[in-house]
């Protein structure tokens, strides 16, 4: 087992170095041209292959509705060059929201959101000359549930792992069939919202152990919603149907957990005798049938944020929460790249790969060596994406990216997170998001 380290690397020769000392293959091309080239999503196209990850900003009022903290960020990221936005987690009814000020999308504030899809495809034809592909991530948060800002845990199944850090009895009540029966109605009422606000695509969220994410690990649970791979993964082909026959003008796709890096049977994607090990083959079968339903593209992560956020966000410092890593950052960066390939390589649609912002200014070299390896169609930037909304338009006409300018991987925004408030760059955004002001 590898020793955690911060980055400290001087130069690409260092950081390759490492790889090659803890026997990781990581990925590499000089050549960034491949960066640069359109790719297909479906009817769309991103006019390069850099994706802004789905990153919660909470600060939307306590209706949902985005505000102006929410308009900067989207605008920033469109002008920052990249050619597909993948809009932040949303959720489809109110006690399905992380915090009070998660965005919440209905018909009384489908208009703003309307607002803030058309604004973020105006900056980005105005600045970079480009159509964006859009997407919005659709979530019910389960287990995070806080939508009064103190915890709500709505479960699907119980769980000796996560269940302390919530302290719930054994006893707590999981949420019932008839609730969930009631769930794809609810993600096709926030599609057609979805639609009508001009978004290219919905994301029925299934990743991070938020609720379709533990229910595809509720190998426990009894009725139609647990136990064998068809009832766990019932609610998420469901709902993507449900919204594929009622809001027929936009896309579905997901951003699923490919591997929740907890032992069986509370984990999905895992090795059924090694919780460490991932093993793809449900992932990847359930993938091809998204696929089947109509999905142009699929977004991936890994891991609990909550628990082993090492595993899909590595990191220099932790956020208060997380469990040791126990490992290398370089590891997980690399985990991530293996995961993502697995499933590009099984799987005739675009794929997203995920947590590259530990390598700071060496993720255009990785980047490009992934796609042009067919590691994975796009690349997506979640933190950096706050740090350095723009890295894809420096990557694109300069060749570089700025050193000064990256995200240091040092959890403070997941700080913010958790503690409540509007999330951004502390270090980069710091008038904004500097904990003094705050
Ligand atoms: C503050 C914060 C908010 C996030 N919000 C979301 C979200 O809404 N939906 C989602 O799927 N992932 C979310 N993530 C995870 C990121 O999209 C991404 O997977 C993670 O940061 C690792 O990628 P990176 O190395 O590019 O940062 C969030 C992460 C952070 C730090």
């Amino acid at each position: 087992m590898s020793e955690h380290e911060k980055f400290n690397f001087k130069n690409a020769e260092e950081l390759r170095e490492k790889a090659a000392s803890l026997d990781l293959d990581l990925p590499w091309s000089e050549e960034l041209s491949v960066l640069a080239q359109p790719v297909r999503i479906g009817a769309k196209e991103s006019p390069n292959r850099f994706a802004v990850q789905p990153m919660e900003g909470f600060d939307a009022d306590s209706s949902g509705t985005p505000g102006e903290l929410s308009f900067r960020r989207y605008r920033r990221y469109a002008e920052g060059g990249a050619g597909l936005i993948w809009c932040e987690a949303t959720a489809i009814l109110p006690e399905a929201r992380s915090n009070p000020a998660q965005f919440w999308l209905h018909e009384r504030n489908v208009d703003v959101f309307a607002k803030l899809a058309g604004d973020t495809r105006q900056a980005a034809r105005r600045v970079c000359g480009h159509e964006v592909v859009l997407i919005l991530q659709l979530t019910h948060s389960g287990r995070y549930s806080k939508p009064e800002g103190k915890p709500t845990p709505l479960i699907a199944h119980r769980n000796p792992l996560l269940d302390p850090r919530h302290n719930l009895p054994e006893d707590y009540p999981l949420l019932t069939d008839e609730y969930l029966d009631r769930l794809p109605e609810a993600f096709a009422n926030s599609a057609k919202l979805a639609a009508r606000a001009g978004f290219d695509g919905v994301d029925v969220k299934a990743c991070h152990r938020y609720l379709l994410s533990e229910l595809l690990a509720s190998f426990e649970r009894k009725g139609k919603y647990g136990g064998a791979s068809e009832n766990r993964t019932r609610l998420l082909r469901e709902s993507l149907l449900r919204i594929k026959q009622e809001a027929p003008s936009v896309f579905v796709t997901t951003r699923m957990n490919v591997y929740d890096a907890l032992p069986y049977p509370y984990g999905w994607g895992v090795d059924k005798n090694d919780g460490n090990q991932m093993d793809l083959t449900e992932p990847v079968k359930l993938a091809r049938e998204i696929k089947k339903l109509g999905a142009p593209v699929i977004n991936m992560s890994v891991g609990n944020p909550y628990y082993n956020p090492h595993y899909n966000r590595p990191y220099d410092t932790p956020a208060s929460d997380a469990i040791p890593p126990g490992e290398h950052p370089l590891v997980g960066v690399a985990r991530m790249i293996d995961a993502a390939r697995e499933l590009q390589r099984a799987l005739a649609i675009p794929v997203i790969g995920s947590g590259y912002g530990w390598l700071r200014q060496f993720l255009p070299q990785v980047a490009a060596g992934v796609i042009s390896s067919g590691g994975a169609a796009l690349i997506g930037q979640g933190r950096g994406a706050f740090a350095y909304p723009d890295s894809p338009r420096d990557i694109l006409e300069k060749g570089a990216m700025e050193a000064k300018k990256v995200c240091l991987a040092c959890s403070a925004c997941t700080r913010l997170m958790r503690e409540g408030k509007s999330t951004g760059c502390v270090i980069r955004d710091s008038k904004l998001y500097g904990v003094k002001s705050n």
